[in-house]
């Protein structure tokens, strides 16, 4: 991988991309396997450092780190020294003098992990910040669709919901762009950044004609965090119009795919019986998040593909 820190699928050639994703093919045969650990990042210390809940994303790595039998450092926010004051960056400099090797960073505020790897030795991978990308997300979305629909080139995608504050959002239409699919965002427009189709999507503000002819929908959380003032009138009237259910499922192809990053408020952006039903390939997302952040970690930890383990 031409790259030694993982802060934005924006700056990510197709070409590394395409690297992960081969090389997290491998590694999803090897997680369904019996035995499932591999001595490949033996020796090297991966720190996970979350600002911000996570469930998916901090667990996948650190099972991702010590399948490829790296050492692993779970640093909690709240018991660290970070409460008593001290900077982020000196909190890291005084990890990194224990000579660890990669650094998986959450924060609320974008930026930080450009921040970090600028003034770092250790690698840096974004495990999401603020409002700004989700690199890994991105990477396991499109794992899971090509997984599941061969390829991306042509297919038509659309990302449904809380656009604006979503760096998943984000990490997809870069990520897809460059892959050939076609992109589409749909929500109401107090959810739809203004200059959006800068970044070569097409807006739709109805879900009917967003749905026509989707193969892929990618249903948003509606962060309910990140909303300073109310952006729809209530949550019965966001799910009413915009909330994916059966009936409205019924717009797009009748193979579509429904995926979600997860965690989903049910009965609000995703009805139980979508997240639930034939359609949906969400708790694979959840899987394929494993290889694919297996592969990042091997290929930053400076593993060879053609050394890996058979
Ligand atoms: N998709 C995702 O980032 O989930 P977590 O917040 O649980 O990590």
């Amino acid at each position: 991988m031409a790259f030694k820190h993982l802060i934005a699928l924006e700056h990510v050639s197709k070409e590394d991309m395409v690297s992960v994703l081969e090389l997290a093919k491998t590694f999803k045969e090897l997680i369904l396997r019996p035995v499932k650990k591999v001595p490949t990042l033996k020796g090297k210390t991966v720190v996970n450092f979350f600002f911000e809940p996570s469930t998916r994303t901090k667990t996948s790595f650190e099972i991702a780190a010590k399948r490829l039998s790296a050492d692993v450092l779970n640093l909690a926010v709240s018991t660290s020294a970070v409460v008593k004051g001290e900077t982020l960056l000196d909190t890291i400099n005084t990890i990194e003098a224990m000579q660890i090797d990669m650094v998986v960073i959450r924060h609320g505020t974008s930026g930080v992990p450009e921040y970090l790897a600028k003034r770092i030795k250790s690698s840096v991978i974004n495990a999401g910040d603020g409002m700004h990308e989700h690199p890994t997300q991105g990477l396991l979305d499109m794992f899971t669709m090509i997984e599941k629909k061969g390829k991306l080139d042509g297919k038509i995608v659309c990302i449904a919901g809380d656009v604006a504050h979503s760096r998943v959002a984000r990490s997809n239409i870069w990520g897809l762009k460059k892959m050939g699919a076609k992109i589409r965002v749909v929500g109401p427009p107090t959810l739809i950044p203004k200059d959006i189709d800068k970044l070569g999507v097409e807006v739709f503000y109805d879900l009917k004609a967003a749905l026509k002819d989707v193969d892929i929908i990618n249903i948003l959380r509606i962060q309910l965090e990140r909303q300073k003032k109310n952006l729809f009138p209530t949550t019965r009237e966001y799910a009413a119009f915009y909330g994916i259910n059966t009936e409205k499922l019924k717009y797009a192809t009748p193979d579509v795919l429904v995926m979600h990053p997860g965690p989903m408020n049910r009965g609000l952006e995703i009805s139980p019986n979508v997240a639930d039903g034939p359609h949906s390939v969400i708790n694979e997302q959840v899987t394929n998040g494993v290889a694919v952040r297996m592969a990042v970690l091997y290929l930053m930890g400076g593993g060879k593909k053609d050394e890996i383990i058979n």
